[in-house]
Protein backbone atom coordinates (compact mmCIF):
# COMPACT_ATOMS: atom_id res chain seq x y z
CA UNK A 1 0.00 0.00 0.00
CA UNK A 2 0.94 3.31 -0.85
CA UNK A 3 2.01 5.97 1.56
CA UNK A 4 -0.11 9.23 1.79
CA UNK A 5 2.96 11.53 1.36
CA UNK A 6 4.26 9.08 -1.66
CA UNK A 7 0.60 9.45 -3.60
CA UNK A 8 0.61 13.14 -3.35
CA UNK A 9 4.23 13.57 -3.87
CA UNK A 10 5.16 10.34 -6.33
CA UNK A 11 9.12 10.70 -7.40
CA UNK A 12 9.32 10.70 -11.20
CA UNK A 13 11.78 8.62 -12.77
CA UNK A 14 14.40 9.30 -14.54
CA UNK A 15 12.36 9.74 -18.16
CA UNK A 16 9.55 11.46 -16.69
CA UNK A 17 12.66 14.03 -15.60
CA UNK A 18 14.34 14.26 -18.97
CA UNK A 19 10.53 14.64 -20.10
CA UNK A 20 10.00 17.75 -18.36
CA UNK A 21 13.09 19.39 -19.04
CA UNK A 22 13.00 19.00 -22.78
CA UNK A 23 9.80 20.49 -22.38
CA UNK A 24 10.40 23.40 -20.70
CA UNK A 25 13.40 24.02 -22.83
CA UNK A 26 11.77 23.43 -26.67
CA UNK A 27 11.08 27.09 -26.82
CA UNK A 28 14.23 28.27 -26.61
CA UNK A 29 16.25 24.81 -27.77
CA UNK A 30 16.13 26.04 -31.45
CA UNK A 31 17.88 28.61 -30.62
CA UNK A 32 20.48 27.54 -28.15
CA UNK A 33 21.33 24.43 -30.19
CA UNK A 34 22.37 26.26 -33.27
CA UNK A 35 24.84 27.79 -31.02
CA UNK A 36 26.57 24.94 -30.05
CA UNK A 37 26.48 23.82 -33.58
CA UNK A 38 28.34 26.80 -35.52
CA UNK A 39 31.32 26.43 -32.32
CA UNK A 40 31.18 22.30 -32.18
CA UNK A 41 28.91 20.51 -34.57
CA UNK A 42 29.24 22.12 -37.54
CA UNK A 43 28.32 19.84 -40.83
CA UNK A 44 27.57 17.21 -38.90
CA UNK A 45 24.17 16.49 -39.47
CA UNK A 46 24.64 16.55 -43.03
CA UNK A 47 27.69 13.69 -42.33
CA UNK A 48 24.44 11.80 -40.74
CA UNK A 49 21.72 12.65 -42.76
CA UNK A 50 23.19 12.12 -46.51
CA UNK A 51 24.07 8.70 -45.28
CA UNK A 52 20.31 7.15 -44.32
CA UNK A 53 18.07 5.98 -46.95
CA UNK A 54 14.65 3.81 -47.32
CA UNK A 55 12.69 3.96 -44.32
CA UNK A 56 14.31 5.75 -41.95
CA UNK A 57 13.80 6.12 -38.18
CA UNK A 58 15.57 9.18 -36.06
CA UNK A 59 14.96 8.67 -32.60
CA UNK A 60 15.35 11.30 -29.43
CA UNK A 61 14.45 13.58 -33.17
CA UNK A 62 14.13 17.00 -31.21
CA UNK A 63 12.46 19.39 -32.92
CA UNK A 64 13.26 17.73 -36.06
CA UNK A 65 16.42 19.87 -37.30
CA UNK A 66 17.88 17.06 -39.04
CA UNK A 67 14.98 17.00 -41.58
CA UNK A 68 16.84 19.65 -43.98
CA UNK A 69 19.84 16.95 -44.26
CA UNK A 70 17.92 14.08 -45.54
CA UNK A 71 17.80 12.88 -49.27
CA UNK A 72 14.11 13.35 -50.33
CA UNK A 73 13.35 10.05 -51.52
CA UNK A 74 13.69 9.00 -47.97
CA UNK A 75 10.44 8.08 -45.74
CA UNK A 76 11.10 9.30 -42.48
CA UNK A 77 9.60 8.45 -38.72
CA UNK A 78 10.77 10.46 -35.57
CA UNK A 79 10.52 9.06 -31.82
CA UNK A 80 11.03 11.47 -29.23
CA UNK A 81 9.87 11.76 -25.93
CA UNK A 82 8.93 15.43 -25.01
CA UNK A 83 5.78 16.15 -26.27
CA UNK A 84 6.23 19.87 -27.15
CA UNK A 85 10.18 19.33 -29.25
CA UNK A 86 7.59 16.76 -31.36
CA UNK A 87 5.45 19.77 -32.00
CA UNK A 88 7.55 22.05 -32.94
CA UNK A 89 9.34 19.33 -34.86
CA UNK A 90 5.86 19.07 -36.85
CA UNK A 91 5.76 22.17 -36.92
CA UNK A 92 9.41 22.39 -39.38
CA UNK A 93 7.85 19.98 -41.24
CA UNK A 94 5.31 21.67 -42.44
CA UNK A 95 7.01 24.92 -43.02
CA UNK A 96 9.80 23.27 -44.81
CA UNK A 97 7.18 21.12 -46.79
CA UNK A 98 8.38 17.57 -46.01
CA UNK A 99 6.96 14.79 -44.63
CA UNK A 100 7.78 12.96 -41.20
CA UNK A 101 5.57 10.73 -38.56
CA UNK A 102 6.26 12.35 -35.19
CA UNK A 103 5.23 10.31 -32.71
CA UNK A 104 5.87 10.78 -29.32
CA UNK A 105 7.72 7.98 -27.76
CA UNK A 106 10.20 6.32 -25.87
CA UNK A 107 13.38 5.34 -28.08
CA UNK A 108 14.19 2.77 -24.82
CA UNK A 109 10.89 0.72 -26.04
CA UNK A 110 9.96 1.99 -29.39
CA UNK A 111 6.17 0.97 -30.45
CA UNK A 112 7.08 -0.26 -33.52
CA UNK A 113 7.36 -3.53 -35.75
CA UNK A 114 10.88 -5.76 -36.01
CA UNK A 115 12.93 -4.96 -38.29
CA UNK A 116 10.91 -2.16 -40.13
CA UNK A 117 13.23 0.16 -40.70
CA UNK A 118 16.62 0.56 -43.19
CA UNK A 119 17.90 3.52 -40.86
CA UNK A 120 17.92 4.29 -37.91
CA UNK A 121 19.36 7.87 -37.19
CA UNK A 122 20.15 9.38 -33.55
CA UNK A 123 22.21 12.90 -33.16
CA UNK A 124 22.77 14.19 -29.46
CA UNK A 125 20.08 12.15 -27.98
CA UNK A 126 22.36 9.16 -26.88
CA UNK A 127 23.90 11.85 -24.07
CA UNK A 128 20.50 12.11 -22.83
CA UNK A 129 18.15 8.73 -23.04
CA UNK A 130 18.21 7.77 -19.97
CA UNK A 131 19.07 4.04 -20.55
CA UNK A 132 21.07 4.34 -24.04
CA UNK A 133 21.78 0.60 -24.21
CA UNK A 134 17.93 0.29 -24.20
CA UNK A 135 17.55 2.76 -27.36
CA UNK A 136 20.57 0.98 -29.16
CA UNK A 137 19.43 -2.27 -28.36
CA UNK A 138 15.91 -0.94 -29.57
CA UNK A 139 17.51 0.36 -32.26
CA UNK A 140 19.10 -2.91 -33.81
CA UNK A 141 15.51 -4.96 -33.22
CA UNK A 142 14.01 -2.63 -35.32
CA UNK A 143 16.45 -2.35 -38.39
CA UNK A 144 16.26 -4.48 -41.52
CA UNK A 145 19.13 -6.84 -41.27
CA UNK A 146 22.50 -4.62 -43.31
CA UNK A 147 20.47 -1.68 -41.66
CA UNK A 148 22.47 1.26 -41.10
CA UNK A 149 22.74 3.17 -37.73
CA UNK A 150 23.83 6.75 -37.98
CA UNK A 151 24.95 8.53 -34.99
CA UNK A 152 26.02 12.23 -33.96
CA UNK A 153 27.51 12.56 -30.45
CA UNK A 154 29.17 14.00 -28.06
CA UNK A 155 31.27 11.52 -25.99
CA UNK A 156 33.80 10.74 -23.41
CA UNK A 157 37.06 12.86 -24.76
CA UNK A 158 40.33 10.38 -25.08
CA UNK A 159 42.29 13.63 -24.49
CA UNK A 160 42.96 13.49 -20.11
CA UNK A 161 42.53 17.25 -19.72
CA UNK A 162 39.21 17.48 -21.90
CA UNK A 163 37.67 14.10 -19.89
CA UNK A 164 39.08 15.75 -16.56
CA UNK A 165 36.46 18.91 -17.22
CA UNK A 166 33.74 16.39 -18.56
CA UNK A 167 34.09 14.68 -15.51
CA UNK A 168 33.50 18.01 -13.70
CA UNK A 169 30.83 19.20 -15.29
CA UNK A 170 28.89 15.97 -15.67
CA UNK A 171 26.85 15.59 -12.49
CA UNK A 172 25.53 19.67 -13.62
CA UNK A 173 24.73 18.84 -17.45
CA UNK A 174 22.89 15.48 -15.72
CA UNK A 175 21.01 17.91 -13.29
CA UNK A 176 20.12 20.43 -15.46
CA UNK A 177 20.62 19.24 -19.12
CA UNK A 178 19.35 15.52 -18.56
CA UNK A 179 22.82 15.52 -20.58
CA UNK A 180 25.29 12.63 -19.49
CA UNK A 181 28.91 14.02 -20.74
CA UNK A 182 30.86 10.51 -20.03
CA UNK A 183 29.13 8.28 -22.78
CA UNK A 184 30.63 6.51 -25.17
CA UNK A 185 27.89 5.36 -27.90
CA UNK A 186 30.52 2.83 -29.58
CA UNK A 187 30.73 0.35 -26.66
CA UNK A 188 26.64 0.34 -26.83
CA UNK A 189 26.35 -0.56 -30.15
CA UNK A 190 29.18 -3.45 -30.17
CA UNK A 191 27.00 -4.61 -26.88
CA UNK A 192 23.71 -4.73 -29.27
CA UNK A 193 25.94 -6.41 -32.07
CA UNK A 194 26.24 -3.77 -34.44
CA UNK A 195 29.61 -3.41 -37.25
CA UNK A 196 31.38 -0.49 -37.18
CA UNK A 197 31.70 1.19 -40.52
CA UNK A 198 33.39 4.32 -39.97
CA UNK A 199 33.70 6.89 -36.93
CA UNK A 200 35.25 10.49 -37.27
CA UNK A 201 36.20 11.74 -34.29
CA UNK A 202 36.65 16.16 -33.88
CA UNK A 203 37.12 18.26 -31.25
CA UNK A 204 39.87 16.53 -29.11
CA UNK A 205 37.97 13.45 -29.68
CA UNK A 206 34.38 14.52 -27.61
CA UNK A 207 32.64 14.99 -30.80
CA UNK A 208 32.08 11.41 -32.67
CA UNK A 209 30.15 10.47 -35.71
CA UNK A 210 29.40 7.01 -36.40
CA UNK A 211 28.19 4.68 -39.07
CA UNK A 212 27.36 1.26 -38.18
CA UNK A 213 24.91 -1.41 -39.64
CA UNK A 214 23.27 -4.57 -38.30
CA UNK A 215 24.92 -7.58 -39.60
CA UNK A 216 22.84 -10.03 -42.06
C1 LIG B 1 19.89 17.27 -27.00
S1 LIG B 1 18.32 16.90 -27.63
C2 LIG B 1 18.68 16.40 -29.31
C3 LIG B 1 17.49 16.57 -30.21
C4 LIG B 1 17.75 16.27 -31.69
N1 LIG B 1 18.13 14.89 -31.86
C5 LIG B 1 18.79 17.17 -32.29
O1 LIG B 1 19.72 16.66 -32.92
O2 LIG B 1 18.65 18.39 -32.17
C6 LIG B 1 17.96 15.35 -26.87
C7 LIG B 1 16.55 14.87 -27.16
O3 LIG B 1 16.42 13.52 -26.70
C8 LIG B 1 15.09 13.37 -26.26
N2 LIG B 1 14.99 12.13 -25.45
C9 LIG B 1 15.55 11.91 -24.24
N3 LIG B 1 15.22 10.68 -23.80
C10 LIG B 1 14.45 10.12 -24.76
C11 LIG B 1 13.81 8.85 -24.88
N4 LIG B 1 13.89 7.92 -23.92
N5 LIG B 1 13.08 8.59 -25.99
C12 LIG B 1 12.97 9.54 -26.98
N6 LIG B 1 13.55 10.76 -26.92
C13 LIG B 1 14.29 11.04 -25.82
C14 LIG B 1 14.84 14.64 -25.50
O4 LIG B 1 13.47 14.87 -25.23
C15 LIG B 1 15.47 15.66 -26.45
O5 LIG B 1 14.55 16.14 -27.38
Amino acid sequence: MLLRRERACPIPNETDRVRRIFDKQAPKYDRSMARFERLLFSGNRAWACSRAGGDVLEIAAGTARNLPHYPQSATLTGVELSPRMAELGRRRAGELGREIDMRVGDAESLDLPDESFDTVVCTYGLCTIPDHRAAVREASRVLRPGGRMLLAEHVRSPNPVVRAIQRLLEPFAHRFGGDHLLREPLEALAEAGFEIDEVNRSKAGFVELVAAHKPH
